[in-house]
């Protein structure tokens, strides 16, 4: 398998991090090019503040990142401390960022990336609100052609939402910014909550994690202590939701997923169901395809993958 040339947009996060650990722990598949924080389940200069302090827990404070918009395209910012805390990462004990925040916006850096690097090599890994590469998309056009594919966590069909009655938090934030990414003609590979609320972090599991005896395999398990009592009330799950780290775990591991190409369009003028991922998952409409939404999950194929891969760090 040949590496992949990746940017992880994201919004950290307690899912944000394992998803950054999982890509950090597989130089041989995936190369990440760099990473831009964004507005989404805290503020920007929180994201922008977990991004680096989980680079550096992976032991990677070479890791370029950029933070990007600290806010939806056309709506005021939504947060979600009531799931992931105050900093966004809370649960372990992690030290402040000494690594620098780059200079460049991460709009920016997205764009001079796509540009720099041989089209249709670089694949953009959005793990929050989209407003980042809606962002690029708008300002740069001709990037669009070069974006190898999109593979994001976002959206949901038949689990519905996570925010609202009928919308997953990520397209929500910024339903603008989902509608421009999903009419933009970029291959799109979606993991939405269909998934995603199948990656959940039993007891066993979060064990697993905590036996590695390592700094990130406590962490890792400190955060899921944390961030698993929100779904644990909500849903009654056995666990938290490995949301993000599916999109990584994809890159590696194509086959622990299975989905369907469909039609997805996005709600962004009804307050009812705003941020909707409406997918036309049995074909009833003449809509074009546009999106590979995954539907299925090899759950212990995806663990057992993640806790080998985090071993590593
Ligand atoms: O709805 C789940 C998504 O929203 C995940 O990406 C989580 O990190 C939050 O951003
Ligand atoms: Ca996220």
């Amino acid at each position: 398998m040949s590496t992949r040339e990746i940017i992880i947009d994201t919004d950290p996060g307690q899912d944000d991090a394992v998803a950054i650990l999982l890509a950090l722990a597989s130089p041989d598949e995936i190369d990440v090019l760099g990473i831009t924080a964004v507005a989404g389940n805290v503020p920007l200069a929180l994201t922008a503040r977990n991004a680096r302090i989980v680079c550096e827990l992976a032991g990677r404070p070479d890791i370029a990142v950029h933070a990007g918009c600290d806010r939806p395209l056309g709506r005021p910012l939504v947060t979600a401390e009531h799931v992931h805390g105050e900093t966004g990462l809370n649960g372990p004990v992690l030290p402040d960022p000494v690594m620098p925040l780059q200079e460049e916006h991460g709009v920016d850096f997205i764009i001079r990336t796509l540009r720099a690097q041989e089209s249709g090599t670089v694949t953009l890994c959005p793990l929050g609100p989209l407003t980042n590469i809606a962002m690029a998309l708008v300002k740069a056009p001709d990037i669009a052609e070069r974006i190898a594919e999109i593979v994001l966590m976002g959206g949901a069909y038949f689990e519905v939402g996570n925010i609202t009655p009928t919308a997953e938090f990520n397209i929500y934030v910024d339903p603008q910014a989902a509608d421009i990414v999903f009419k933009s003609g970029v291959p799109i590979t979606v993991m939405p909550l269909d998934v995603t609320h199948k990656a959940l972090v039993t007891r066993p599991r979060n064990d697993a994690f905590r036996a590695l005896g390592t700094r990130v395999g406590t962490a890792v398990a400190e955060m899921t202590d944390f961030f698993e009592r929100f779904d644990k009330e909500k849903y009654g799950s056995q666990g938290a939701p490995l949301h993000d780290p599916c999109v990584i775990a994809y890159l590696i591991r194509p086959d622990l997923f299975m989905g369907r190409h469909v039609n997805v369009e996005i709600e962004t003028n009804s307050e009812l169901t705003l941020g909707m991922t409406v997918a036309d998952w049995w074909g009833v409409t003449d809509r074009a395809p546009n999106a590979m939404f995954m539907g299925d999950i090899d759950s212990d194929g995806f663990f057992a993958l993640l806790t080998e891969r985090l071993a590593r760090l």
